[in-house]
């Protein structure tokens, strides 16, 4: 019998469309209105916003609006039609590639429009059947894709582990020996909802054992961690170690696109095999000449990573007084772990928002274990100390009431 595929879809959901009537437009789908920054209205009440990952600021800058307007007005933002091969190349995407690639100290640079797109196509394209992918299994969802698209076999370490790691590699390599293959290992620079780290100069020293090529996605370390913001590479001193280095646009620059960056022969092969590029129209030219005035103000105005970093240092610690737990975080990305089940997180939620007016995002089961709650924040260089203290407290309060039971007591009254 062959069913309609339409009553499968009506009857399931998905593991979070299941909580659309419940949760939409409040918990998911939020509307934040007004011009982007750090205090924003939700419906309709002013709160500091902690989800935005506009880390430098750079999303509303006087200058960033300027040159963001100029070209949409002279360009359009249709500028230039047809994918880059085709009609879709001009002199200002290759300024970009050139320049992005000089600051992350690499040959050459390819420029996809989308990170999640970019790093799925690079993947497939990177690797045959006959290759191996190792990866962290904490990796984003764009790098899970892209190794879902490969057709050979393919190693998942626990996350962060180095031992696990290498027993990987091990296996890789035997692996490869057979097939006569390449071995790819992927990692991020910073893992988003943790704010670790990725363990890159460990995984850089593992090639004096095997032999391996290392792809890392750095979407939240560019612009917020090494020199001026070169990204986690530069951090721990392991960028030449790097093969491919990848970083979206869409945090601390504040915008739409990404760029690979290595070796020129590998970035003009995959400008000629990545299909996410090659049949997809090219990224506009507002997009690339703001994107091209927000690299130059991260490389010329140190100042914008050392306030994200003021604001960070004065979040961290003052929580962590104030005997929050932050887990293993050493980035600017905020991880707060509480304890509770998933309707007292939303009651909680929703009292932060509504009585402290704070908005910050929230992570449940089935991303975390059960009976964990994240409040993740994300500190900008638009925050103040004064956001930083009133957060504190709210934090303080919502604590208190989830520890005494007051959430748990809302929560089932509601469900009653
Ligand atoms: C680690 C990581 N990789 C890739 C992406 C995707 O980037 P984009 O928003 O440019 O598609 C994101 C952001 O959402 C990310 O956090």
């Amino acid at each position: 019998m062959v069913t309609d595929l339409f009553d499968r879809i009506k009857g399931d959901k998905g593991p979070l469309g299941k909580w659309a009537e419940k949760a939409e437009g409040y918990y998911v789908f939020p509307k934040l209105e007004g011009p982007i920054s750090n205090r924003m209205s939700f419906n309709g009440k002013k709160v500091i916003t902690w989800s935005i990952n506009d880390y430098l600021g750079l999303a509303n800058h006087p200058e960033v609006l300027k040159v963001d307007g100029e070209s949409a007005s002279t360009d359009g933002m249709a500028y230039p039609m047809g994918a880059r091969m085709m009609s879709g190349h001009t002199k200002y995407h290759e300024q970009l590639e050139q320049e992005c690639a000089e600051f992350v100290g690499k040959e050459k640079a390819y420029l996809v429009n989308f990170g999640y797109q970019g790093m799925v196509s690079a993947i497939d394209a990177l690797v045959t059947k006959n290759d191996i992918i190792v990866y962290d299994m904490d990796t984003h969802a764009c790098i899970i894709d892209g190794v879902r698209l490969h057709a050979g076999k393919r190693f998942v370490y626990r996350h962060n582990d180095i031992e696990s790691c290498e027993k990987n590699l091990q296996r890789a390599t035997k692996m490869a020996e057979k097939t006569g293959g390449g071995i790819l290992l992927v990692s991020e620079g910073v893992f988003g909802m943790r704010g670790e780290q990725g363990r890159l100069k460990e995984i850089v020293a593992l090639k004096e054992k095997y032999n391996f090529r290392l792809l890392v996605d750095d979407a939240h370390g560019f612009g917020t961690l090494g020199e001026n913001g070169r990204g986690t590479g530069f951090e721990q001193g392991v960028q030449d170690g790097i093969d491919v280095y990848f970083a979206t646009f869409a945090k601390s620059m504040a915008g739409i696109g990404a760029f690979f960056a290595g070796d020129a022969d590998v970035i003009q092969y995959l400008q000629y095999n990545m299909r996410s590029q090659m049949f997809a129209k090219s990224l506009p030219m507002p997009m690339v000449k703001g994107a091209l005035k927000r690299l130059d103000m991260i490389r010329t105005m140190p100042e914008l990573k050392d306030k994200l970093w003021e604001i960070t240092n004065a979040l961290q610690s003052g929580l962590r007084n104030a005997g929050f737990d932050l887990g293993t975080t050493q980035t600017c990305i905020t991880p707060v772990y509480l304890k509770g089940d998933i309707p007292e997180a939303m009651a909680m939620v929703n009292d932060l928002r509504e009585n402290h007016g704070v908005f910050c995002s929230i992570v449940v089961y089935p991303v975390i274990p059960k009976g964990l709650i994240i409040l993740r924040l994300i500190p900008t260089a638009r925050h103040t100390i004064e956001d930083v203290n009133e957060t504190i407290k709210a934090f303080s309060a919502i604590r208190e009431k989830l520890e005494n039971g007051t959430y748990k007591k809302i929560a089932e009254q509601i469900v009653s």
